[in-house]
Parts: C-alpha cells; structure tokens; sequence
C-alpha cells in the first residue's frame, strides 16, 4: 500500500513541468558555429555581419509601416491604412528569410527590439502621430537606407562567392523595397483630385 503512494508521487513529479531554468548562452552573439555548406569562413561572417545590420534596418522598417497603419489620419486614410499593413506583412517576410539565412550561415540573429533599436539606422519617429506627408517621408528615407546597404551587401556577397546571400539580397530585399517605395510615393505627388489643371 505505502509503495503505491510512492509510485503515484513519482510520476505526479514527472509530469510537473520544469520551469524557471537557466543555463549559459549555447552560442554567443557573434561568434560562428559553421555549418557544412562549402563556403568559406571568412564569407559566412562577412555575410552573417551584414545581414544583422539589414536585420535591425528590415524589423525598424516592419514596424514603422505597422506604427503609421495605426496613427494615419485623413481623406485617404482607408487606402493608406490597407496599404501600410500589406507592406508591414511583406517586410515581416522579409525580416524572417533575413534572420534564417543569418543562422544558416552560422550566426546568430539578432532578435529582441532594444537589440534593435541600438543597431538600426533609421531615425527613430516620434512616439505620436504624424500628417500624412510625414509619414510618407519617414518610409521612403527608411526604404533608401535599406536599398542602399542592400546593394552594398549584394556586391560584397556575390564577391565572396555566397550566392545565396546575394540571391536573397537582389531577389527578395531589394526588389521588394523598391516596388514598395513606388506605391508609397505616388501618394506625395500633387495631382488634382475634380478639376484637371
Ligand atoms: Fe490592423
């Protein structure tokens, strides 16, 4: 009888879960853990490092159309409010494809927002809301940053011989960020509305 209550308070101890655990870091920030995909160590750093940079730019970028989907004000508030969200949907894409490649390559990604914030480029907006105009300025700016790195990072990839960096780069980054910005800046050239001029 007493082996039985016994028994029972050892499996009821099995299926408690075990939380509040810590251990040290199985891989600290930029340090690389290669893996066997055949290209060179040196390539996969540089690579890892860029890609980290573009990260914290791609996340800032996310999150801003995500801040201006919900602060925008006005007469073409429906399609800015659509439009700045199916752009935050397209950079969380991108933001994912950037940080998988980073662990691929044996990085480390970075991943938290004060990580984040320290690391970006883009100026950080105001907590409050902005006119329309504004908001349109802060992305297309936000935009060139990243095409700009991205470019930069494309040839450096392609150089060192990681196809695959360069493929993302061109493919995916950079074409995606330069059809956004033609539909964002369309919205700040002044055309009439009723009457042709
Ligand atoms: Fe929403």
């Amino acid at each position: 009888m007493t082996k039985r209550v016994i028994d029972a308070d050892a499996i009821l101890n099995q299926s408690r879960p075990v939380a509040h655990q810590n251990a040290p870091e199985i891989q600290p920030f930029g340090h690389l853990v290669k893996l066997p995909i055949a290209l060179a160590e040196n390539a996969c750093k540089e690579s890892v490092e860029n890609l980290n940079q573009l990260l914290a730019d791609t996340i800032t970028l996310r999150d801003l159309y995500k801040k201006h989907h919900w602060q925008v004000a006005g007469p073409t508030f429906y399609l800015l409010h659509l439009l700045f969200d199916k752009h935050y949907e397209q950079q969380n894409e991108l933001v994912d494809k950037i940080a998988e490649r980073i662990q691929l390559l044996g990085g480390v990604s970075l991943a938290m927002a004060h990580d984040v914030a320290e690391t970006t480029m883009i100026p950080r907006p105001p907590k409050g809301r902005e006119e329309v105009p504004v908001q349109v300025s802060r992305l297309l700016h936000a935009h060139e940053i990243v095409l700009k790195e991205a470019r930069t990072m494309a040839r450096r990839a392609a150089d060192a011989g990681d196809d695959g960096t360069n493929d993302l780069l061109v493919s995916d980054v950079i074409r995606s960020n330069e059809l956004q910005v033609w539909f964002v800046a369309e919205h700040v050239v002044e055309m009439p509305l009723v009457h042709a001029v």
